[in-house]
C-alpha cells in the first residue's frame, strides 16, 4: 500500500511538473503569438509604405511625363553616344525615335552634324555649358529653321553625361526677319534712285545751262581746226595727227554736250499715237551702213496690225539708234540683230522700279513691247547694275559717253513705259526691251 501511494505521488509529481511545463510552452506559444502578431502588423504597415511610396513614384513619373509632353516644342534627353534616350510627344510626332542618333532623326545625316548647323553636345561637352544655336531640321520631310538649345547634365565628377535638347521653330520669325531685311534692302534701293533721281534733275538743269554755253565756242573750235586742217598742207606727221587729236576731241565733247542736252531737254516731247514699226524702220536706216560693215544681219518679226501707241517719233528713233548702236558694238565680228514688236497685256506689275512703275501701268493694260537682241557676249552682274546710270561705259577707250543708255531711259519714262536690259533667256548676248502702253483704239 506504501508502495502504490507513492507510486502516486509520483505520478501526481510528474503530473504537476508536466503540467507546469505545459503551462510554461502554453505561456511560450501565446508569447510567441503576440509576437507574431505584432510582426505580422508591421509587415503590413511597410507593405502599405511600399505601396504608397510606388504609388507616388508613379505619380511622379506621370507628372515628369505630363510636364514634358504638355511642352509645345520637341524635347528630348541625348546620351554622350549620339542617342536619344527619352524623348516628349512633340519630339516623336515629328519623327524623332528613342534609340536612333539625333543626327539620323533631324537632320537625316549618318555622321554628327558639323560646319554650317555645329553639334550641340559636341559644343555642350566642350564648353561644358549650355548652349544655344539655330539650326535647319529636317522634321516629317519638312524643312523648319529652330532655335535649339542644349543642356548638360553632369555625374558626380563634373563629366558631361547626357544632353537635355529643347528645339523651338522659329522658321515664321525667321521669314518675317527675312522679308523685313528684303523690304529694308528695297527701301535703301528706292531712297538710292530717288537721290539718284533728284541728283539727275540738278544735273540736267547744270547739263542744260553749261552745254548752250559750250556748244557755240566747240563749233567754233572744229570750225578752226578744219580751216587749218585746209590751210595748212604740211607734210610734218606731228602736225596732221596734232590736229585729227582736236578734231576727235572736239568731236567727244561735242558728242557728250548734245548728250547731256538731250538729257535735260528731253521734257519736250510730243506724243501723238502712231505705229512703231515705221519708227523701227527709220532707226534701221540710220544705222543701215554699220551693220553691213559689220556684216549684221537683221531680223525682224513685228506683228501685223499692232495697235499704236502714243509716241514722240524722233525720241523713240534716238532711243533705238542708241540701243541698235550698242549692240553693232558688241558684235565687231558680225553677228545677227533682232528686232521684235508685238502687242501684250501687262500681267504682273514690276516691283524693281518701286511705286513709279506702280503708277504707270496696271494689271491687264495693252502695251506695246519692241524687244531688240543681239547676239554678242551679253552684259555681266557688275554691267547689268550701272547700265542706266549716266556717264557708265565699259568702251571709254573706243569714245564711249556712256550716255546712250541713259538717255533711253529718260525718253522712255517720259512716255510712260519702261525699259530693261538683260541678257537673252536663250543663246549668247542682250535683249533690251521697250513696253510703251498702247493707246486705245480710237487713238
Ligand atoms: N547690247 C549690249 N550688250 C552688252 N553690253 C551693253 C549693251 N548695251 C550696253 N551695254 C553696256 O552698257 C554700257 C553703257 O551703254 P551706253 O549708256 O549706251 O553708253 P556707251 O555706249 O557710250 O558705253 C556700255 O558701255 C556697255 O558696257
Ligand atoms: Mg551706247
Amino acid at each position: 500500500m506504501k508502495n502504490e501511494i507513492e507510486k502516486l505521488k509520483e505520478i501526481i509529481k510528474n503530473f504537476e511538473e508536466k503540467e507546469l511545463r505545459w503551462k510554461k510552452l502554453a505561456e511560450a506559444v501565446s508569447e510567441a503569438n503576440a509576437y507574431a502578431a505584432i510582426l505580422v502588423a508591421e509587415l503590413e504597415n511597410k507593405n502599405e509604405a511600399l505601396a504608397n511610396s510606388q504609388k507616388l513614384s508613379n505619380e511622379r513619373k506621370e507628372f515628369i511625363e505630363n510636364v514634358i509632353n504638355s511642352l509645345e516644342s520637341p524635347f528630348y534627353v541625348i546620351n554622350t553616344r549620339f542617342e536619344i534616350i527619352l524623348a516628349n510627344k512633340a519630339a516623336i510626332e515629328r519623327g524623332v525615335i528613342l534609340g536612333k542618333h539625333c543626327y539620323e532623326c533631324t537632320h537625316k545625316v549618318n555622321e554628327p552634324c558639323h560646319g554650317k548647323d555645329p553639334c550641340p553636345l559636341q559644343e555642350v561637352m566642350k564648353l561644358k555649358k549650355s548652349v544655344k544655336m539655330d539650326h535647319v531640321h529636317y522634321l516629317n520631310n519638312k524643312e523648319v529653321i529652330v532655335e535649339v538649345h542644349g543642356d548638360p547634365i553632369f555625374d558626380e565628377d563634373g563629366n558631361v553625361v547626357k544632353m537635355i535638347e529643347y528645339a523651338i521653330d522659329i522658321t515664321e520669325r525667321k521669314n518675317y526677319e527675312n522679308r523685313l531685311k528684303n523690304a529694308y534692302e528695297k527701301l535703301k534701293e528706292v531712297q538710292e534712285q530717288l537721290i539718284q533721281a533728284g541728283k539727275m534733275v540738278v544735273v540736267g538743269e547744270l547739263a542744260s545751262g553749261i552745254a548752250h554755253e559750250v556748244k557755240n565756242p566747240l563749233a567754233i573750235i572744229l570750225q578752226g581746226i578744219d580751216y587749218l586742217d585746209k590751210k595748212i598742207s604740211s607734210n610734218d606727221a606731228n602736225i596732221t595727227s596734232a590736229l585729227k587729236y582736236m578734231n576727235d576731241a572736239v568731236h567727244r565733247a561735242d558728242g557728250i554736250i548734245r548728250g547731256l542736252l538731250d538729257f535735260s531737254t528731253s521734257s519736250n516731247l510730243t506724243l501723238v499715237c502712231m505705229r512703231v514699226e515705221p519708227i523701227i524702220e527709220s532707226a534701221l536706216f540710220l544705222v543701215k551702213n554699220l551693220l553691213d560693215k559689220n556684216k549684221i544681219k537683221v531680223e525682224k518679226e513685228i506683228e501685223k496690225n499692232l495697235a499704236q501707241a502714243k509716241l514722240d517719233k524722233s525720241k523713240l528713233e534716238q532711243v533705238l539708234v542708241n540701243i541698235f548702236l550698242n549692240a553693232i558694238s558688241e558684235m565687231p565680228d558680225g553677228g545677227t540683230l533682232t528686232v521684235r514688236a508685238f502687242a501684250d497685256k501687262v500681267t504682273q506689275i514690276s516691283e524693281e522700279a518701286g511705286r513709279r512703275v506702280t503708277d504707270r501701268f496696271e494689271l491687264g493694260q495693252p502695251v506695246i513691247v519692241i524687244e531688240v537682241e543681239d547676239t554678242g557676249h551679253g552684259l555681266s552682274e557688275e554691267v547689268k547694275e550701272k547700265i542706266f546710270v549716266p556717264f557708265f561705259t565699259t568702251k571709254r577707250a573706243k569714245g564711249g559717253t556712256g550716255l546712250g543708255l541713259g538717255i533711253a531711259k529718260n525718253i522712255i519714262e517720259q512716255h510712260s513705259g519702261k525699259i530693261t536690259i538683260d541678257n537673252k533667256p536663250q543663246g549668247q548676248g542682250a535683249r533690251v526691251r521697250i513696253t510703251i502702253k498702247a493707246c486705245a483704239a480710237n487713238g
